[in-house]
């Protein structure tokens, strides 16, 4: 199922609406090369950067094969080959990929619909312990030119309502992300049963 309001504006005007290096200095990505993955890639606007930032694997999702398309496309004029694209319903049908096996997951722009927990337990399922788990979303606080209407925004409460009793750890990383966006990381907890 396509979450609702997750349409999106044409390429160049998306971007603009992003400190991307910021936003990418943010992750903290680890030197060694990393397993990164991201749900529902849209145009490429982080997976491009992040590709090009890192010598590991980067996988991404979309349930749009137009976004794929034009994803893959950036990728290849970036001359980047450490990308896997997948045209997948990541809500109905999860990642497929290996359990504790990524060292970030990145949901961004993606969780305003009330059935957060499903990608959030994907993403604990998928990340290796001391993995973590980045999320972006829309100011609620300021007017910003486009977002999803402002009641369905997520804010910190309702993700870490939404991820009670996941193996998923906040620990205070929260961060407005000039000019309209704001992110918080969560960090897969060892629960001994890895
Ligand atoms: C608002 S865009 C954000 C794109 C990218 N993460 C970014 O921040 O630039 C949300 C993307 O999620 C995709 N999407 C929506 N529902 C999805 C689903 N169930 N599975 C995978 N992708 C989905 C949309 O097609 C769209 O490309």
């Amino acid at each position: 199922m396509k979450i609702e309001n997750s349409g999106m504006p044409e390429e160049s005007y998306w971007n603009s609406l992003f400190d991307i290096a910021g936003i990418i200095e943010w992750l903290a990505l680890p030197k060694a090369a990393a397993k990164i993955v991201e749900i529902g890639c849209g145009y490429g606007t982080f997976t491009v950067p992040l590709a090009q930032q890192s010598s590991g694997e980067i996988y991404t999702f979309d349930i749009e094969p137009s976004m794929i398309e034009v994803a893959q496309t950036n990728a290849g004029r970036a001359g980047l080959s450490n990308i896997t694209f997948e045209f997948r319903d990541v809500l109905e049908q999860g990642t497929g990929l290996e359990s504790n096996s990524a060292d970030r997951v990145l949901l961004f722009n993606i969780l305003h619909l009330a059935e957060k927990r499903i990608f959030l337990q994907e993403a604990s399922r998928i990340l290796k312990v001391g993995g973590r788990l980045a999320i972006i979303h829309w100011r609620k606080d300021i007017p910003t030119p486009r977002g999803p209407t402002v009641n369905t925004r997520p804010e910190k409460i309702q993700i870490l309502s939404a991820s009670d009793g996941l193996d998923l750890d906040y620990q205070g990383n929260s961060k407005i992300l000039e000019p309209y966006h704001w992110g918080m990381q969560l960090v897969k907890k060892d629960n001994g049963r890895q």
